[in-house]
């Protein structure tokens, strides 16, 4: 992320805080955010036992302990190196075990083996979150106006990081119990936002829509106020021919109608790149699923229970988001008709914040937002729930050029062989998501929140 796009949310608040604000004041609303962003990954840590937090069940999962220590280690490693005068890290070592992938800030352990490593301990890593805490307070309290001008991008880009780590953290310990026979709960959940069995037949009862939308120019990218990942710039003029989009997200229901139409065993509607993952794979449905006594059940946050076909469907890759929209006569959308149709939506839904821990029926997720407007009636669901495979590349917009320096790294390098994803799922902060934000992962994973919205062409 550029840090001239984290300085963006620096400016909107910059006549307030010359004129009105005194050093103390903003350091203070600077380490309130902090301390906030902070407490709610301890939080979501708060059910969890030390045993479950050092395990690492696939190279793509890593422990609840080393997220705790990596989203730690940003901070020492941004902030406190670079402005603390003579400042020296208690364990060194902690530079190499705890660096994800910035090549400029040092060497790495290796991603893979995160999991073989049993000290420090998860006490050790809390212990470790607390001490660097405690240097930032220090650093912030004691920091002038022109000191604070320096720190603040890098701050706020770290509460950005972490907010990305809380949602791994969450999809991690799914993997990692999903693991266990035992299906350990982490989260009830459900409890929060219940809604009346009428009312909410009547919604799930209700098929998809397209929603048509005339060929215009956008613009696209983000628009420079607050903060934003570089990623989403340099803005830009893009031409959308027509195009109509899917009024909510394929259910579970929808989907198994795709399983037993054989769709798993149909190479005519995979790409062959996924049609070879299905069979080296064995896929016969989505992560976590499996049948019993006739019936599809799956591995949820909240234990093992049978599929809700109102749900919108969940753990699909790319390949198989792609094979169901052939197999419904569609396809998805590019990333831009998304964010073009976002433009007129509500930035609500179901978030981290709600604590389901899993996509919702359209019915809970309309109780869930607390904002409601004309467009509610015809888009559902676009923001939280499940992340929207789109079927674009993730590359560069035209212009964009990856920052210099370590942070420069954030996102630029993995401008290959990816596809963009939009509109947050269930373990997104709903502060940390935007009409331009672009997530991205490989067409064959599957442990994220990841959903279908279909698209088509006129016809
Ligand atoms: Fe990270």
């Amino acid at each position: 992320m550029s840090l001239a796009s984290a300085e963006a949310e620096t400016e909107t608040v910059a006549a307030e805080r010359s004129h009105l604000h005194s050093s103390p004041a903003r350091a203070e609303r600077l380490l309130a955010r902090f301390h906030q962003l902070r407490n709610f990954t301890d939080a979501l840590c708060a059910g969890l036992e030390p045993e479950d937090c050092v395990v690492q069940s696939m190279p793509d999962v890593s422990p609840t302990k080393w997220h705790l220590a990596h989203t730690t280690w940003f901070f020492e490693t941004f902030i406190l190196k670079k402005f603390v005068p003579g400042y020296r890290p208690e364990i060194p070592e902690y530079a190499y075990l705890f660096n994800s992938y910035y090549n400029a800030a040092g060497d790495i352990h290796r991603r893979d083996l995160r999991g073989l490593i049993s000290r420090p301990t998860v006490r050790e890593a809390q212990r470790y979150r607390a001490s660097i805490d405690s240097h930032i307070e220090n650093l912030l309290s004691a920091a002038d106006e022109k000191l604070l001008d320096e720190i603040e991008p890098i701050l706020v880009l770290g509460r950005h990081h972490e907010q990305q780590h809380q949602e791994l953290l969450i999809t991690d310990i799914k993997h990692v119990f999903a693991q266990n026979p035992l299906y350990p709960v982490f989260r009830s959940g459900r409890a929060r936002h219940s809604v009346r069995a009428e009312e909410r037949t009547a919604t799930e009862c209700r098929p998809y829509d397209f929603i048509e939308f005339e060929e215009t120019p956008v613009t696209i990218g983000h628009d420079g106020h607050g903060f934003a990942y570089d990623n989403e710039g340099p803005r830009h003029q893009a031409l959308i021919p027509a195009f109509s989009l899917a009024s909510r997200p394929i259910t579970n229901g929808e989907y198994i109608a795709f399983i037993e139409d054989n769709g798993y065993r149909r190479p005519e509607l995979w790409l062959s790149l996924g049609w070879m993952t299905v069979n080296e794979q064995c896929w016969q449905a989505p992560l976590y699923w499996a049948k019993r006594d006739g019936a599809w059940w799956h591995f949820t946050l909240s234990g093992f229970r049978p599929v809700d076909e109102a749900e919108p469907v969940t753990h699909v890759s790319y390949f198989e988001a792609d094979a169901y929209a052939n197999w419904a006569g569609a396809r998805l959308p590019t990333e831009f008709e998304w964010e073009r149709a976002a433009l007129d939506c509500p930035i609500d839904g179901n978030f981290v914040e709600d604590e389901l821990f899993h996509p919702a029926p359209t019915a809970v997720a309309s109780a869930v937002s607390a904002e409601k407007t004309a467009q509610d009636e015809d888009l559902h669901q676009l923001f939280g729930d499940v992340w929207e495979w789109t079927r674009s590349a993730y590359s560069p917009y035209p212009g964009y050029r990856a920052a210099p320096g370590a942070l420069g790294e954030y996102n630029g390098k993995f401008m290959c062989n990816q596809y963009v994803l939009r509109g947050g799922s269930c373990a997104t902060a709903r502060s940390h998501i935007r009409r331009t934000y672009r997530n991205f992962f490989q067409p064959e994973k599957r442990w994220q929140f990841t959903g279908i919205r279909l698209a088509r062409d006129p016809e």
